[in-house]
């Protein structure tokens, strides 16, 4: 998989399958699954960290996960989160942050929204590294939204989603997520651009799909909103492994002699 790919998957009518990891043990199973590509979301500030939004993901920990992601799963195509407000701050600064996240091991990077970006994303783009944007549910908004919410649910919001995609296209991104909309929304955005939509809450009737891995593993256990689907209970199979192990310390049946050395 490479940028180019994505475009020829959408003109061919294939689907994207893409996954976050943040780690290098997690990077090592997505290296050898079939899923297309790796998103190093700042969803890591939540998964990995434990904060209650992504607003804590900073470059310096994008990058740090970038790296172990990228040492693991060194064949897939890894698009790194430019974290909050590190492109806000001037072209400088956000030359830098896609810098340390290009040099960590990104393939591209993602930014969210759309409003005073279009110079941004066409300098990053200039610069020789691929764009993902972000619409709908941008979570790095999430104080300015007034919480994890739906978005396009009007006509309006739907025309305006739509000339915001248009916006990014025409400014140079490759592709774009669209986080929690409507589908019948999605499905308007992915006809009228000719760069692929990634899909998160978003419908079927999108280039393709994305998943925080620990919600696709049913590690985040509680967490069940109407667009995920959970394909394992990893928590509970770690949980019971984990059990197997202490109960095995405390009966003296492990070690047993042949996993002892002599
Ligand atoms: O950070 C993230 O995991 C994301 C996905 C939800 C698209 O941006």
């Amino acid at each position: 998989m490479n940028v180019l790919d994505f475009q020829k998957m959408k003109d061919e009518g294939r689907k994207i399958s893409m996954v976050t990891c943040y780690d290098y043990s997690g990077a090592r199973v997505v290296a050898e699954s079939n899923v297309d590509c790796i998103l190093v979301g700042d969803s890591l500030a939540m998964t990995m960290h434990g904060h209650a939004t992504t607003l804590r993901a900073t470059t310096e920990l994008m990058t740090l996960h970038t790296a172990a992601v990228a040492r693991g799963a060194p064949a897939k195509f890894i698009v790194a989160d430019l974290p909050f407000l590190s492109y806000r701050k001037g072209l400088k600064d956000a030359i830098e942050a896609v810098q340390e996240l290009m040099a960590a091991g990104a393939h591209a990077v993602k930014l969210e929204g759309v409003r005073g970006h279009a110079e941004i994303v066409r300098h990053i783009v200039d610069s020789g590294v691929p764009v993902m944007g972000h619409l709908g549910l941008t979570p790095q908004s999430v104080n300015l939204l007034g919480g994890m919410k739906v978005q396009a649910r009007t006509d309006a919001a739907v025309e305006i989603l739509g000339a915001q995609a248009r916006e990014l296209e025409a400014a140079g991104c490759f592709s774009l997520v669209l986080e929690c909309v409507p589908s019948e929304a999605a499905r308007k955005v992915t006809e009228a651009l000719h760069i692929p939509t990634i899909g998160i809450g978003a419908g079927p009737d999108v280039s393709g799909q994305v998943l925080v891995y620990q919600d696709v593993l049913g590690l985040n256990r509680g967490f069940k909103p109407k667009f995920l689907r959970t394909y394992a209970d990893a928590f509970d199979l770690i949980q019971t492994a984990l059990n197997a192990y202490d109960r095995d310390v405390k009966d003296s049946t492990f070690p047993s002699e042949s996993e002892s050395y002599s």
